[in-house]
């Protein structure tokens, strides 16, 4: 089967597509014929050598997101037969024609979902699930703010907070970006990133939002971001506001300062995906169901700005670690 293979960690350009063993089934586990993966920025730190995680072993097929057609069952009982249509999330192994999967790690699809809006709904839409419902407890009528908004995490994390009657202020670093979070994310209001003094910024644009003149307006923080957003998130909370660490596409890890958080009465708390599936599997399940019953309300709808074949993975990570990507790049087989 045609896979990208990592020999080597490197810039992602060094990798190729080769042809490779297929998979097959060991007991719990379902093979998956692929027909659409989704690109997420993790995956482009683990082509590089630069995510936190890695397999045990070179060389390794990456990719986290597929969607696809079950072909082969493994020993035990199973929830799916060959021919379901199912959405995958693993650690690895996506980015072939064939992948194997844990059966928890496989999730029907809907009669209405299509593989490649599939395929770019997976890791960003249960992801914000855990940052804005499992860690955030987002509440109807709060202010939210979701950082990187127009990226997969941030766009998935404006409709959902959305569906669940936040209202949504969406940070971006463009105007098109701008135009994408409120019409195709329903995001109330729009502030922007592109300033020296981000702190100052923040407060100031999200005082003039929210009429809170000392510009702490928020009471949930979804940050993507990390860096100087982070820095910047922190200064425009509420009293007893809270902010979800989903990670740094900025590059630097920020740090808080635990006197800060002392004294403005403050809660800092990460959001990983990996770890509930690890911990919190039946969560994970709740988080399943409701996104296939927005997206089949129409409340929730994956934006793929790109579609590409296999072999054109390399153009397709351009497009996300160029920050030119706004929404989705999915690859098809
Ligand atoms: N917690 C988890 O389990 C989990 C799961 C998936 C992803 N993540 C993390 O969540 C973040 C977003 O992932 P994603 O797949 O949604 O990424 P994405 O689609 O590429 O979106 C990332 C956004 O971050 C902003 N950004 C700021 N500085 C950037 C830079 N130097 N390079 C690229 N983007 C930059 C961009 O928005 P602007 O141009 O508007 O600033 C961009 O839209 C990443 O840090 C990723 O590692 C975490």
């Amino acid at each position: 089967m045609r896979a990208i293979v990592i020999h080597e960690y490197g810039p992602i350009g060094t990798h190729r597509v080769e042809d490779v063993a297929a998979p097959q089934a060991g007991p719990g586990e379902v093979v998956v014929a692929v027909k659409a993966v989704g690109l997420n920025f993790p995956d482009g730190l683990m082509l590089q050598g630069k995510y936190q995680n890695k397999p045990d072993r070179l060389p390794f097929v990456p990719g986290r997101d597929a969607s696809g057609i079950v072909t082969e069952v493994g020993t035990g009982e199973s929830r799916f037969r060959i021919g379901d249509r199912v959405l995958v999330q693993v650690f690895s192994g996506a980015f072939a024609e064939f992948v194997a999967a844990p059966e928890q790690r496989c999730f029907a699809m809907a009669d209405d979902l299509d593989f490649v809006p599939g395929a770019a709904m997976i890791t960003p839409y249960h992801t914000a699930f855990v940052a804005a419902v499992l860690r955030g407890d987002v509440k109807a009528g709060e202010t939210v703010l979701v950082t990187g908004a127009a990226g997969g995490v941030g766009l998935a994390a404006v409709q959902l907070l959305k569906a669940r009657g936040a209202r949504v202020i969406a940070a971006v670093s463009s105007q098109e970006k701008a135009d994408l979070v409120v019409d195709r994310g329903g995001a109330d209001n729009v502030i922007f990133t592109h300033f020296d003094d981000l702190k100052g910024a923040f407060r100031s644009q999200i005082a003039s939002i929210t009429g809170n003149t000392d510009g702490r307006g928020v009471d949930l923080a979804i940050d993507t971001v990390g860096g100087d957003v982070f820095d910047a998130c922190l200064r425009i909370l509420k009293f007893a506001g809270r902010l979800v660490i989903v990670g740094f596409a900025d590059g630097r890890i920020p740090a808080a300062k635990a006197n800060y958080l002392l004294y403005n009465n403050l809660t800092v708390m990460g959001a990983p995906l990996d770890v509930h599936f690890k911990h919190a599997f039946e969560e994970i399940e709740q988080g399943a169901t409701e996104i296939g019953r927005l997206y089949t309300e129409g409340r929730i709808d994956p934006q793929v700005m790109q579609t590409l074949p296999l072999e054109q993975f390399v153009e397709g990570f351009d497009l996300i670690l160029s920050r030119q990507v706004k929404g989705k790049v999915v690859l098809t087989l």
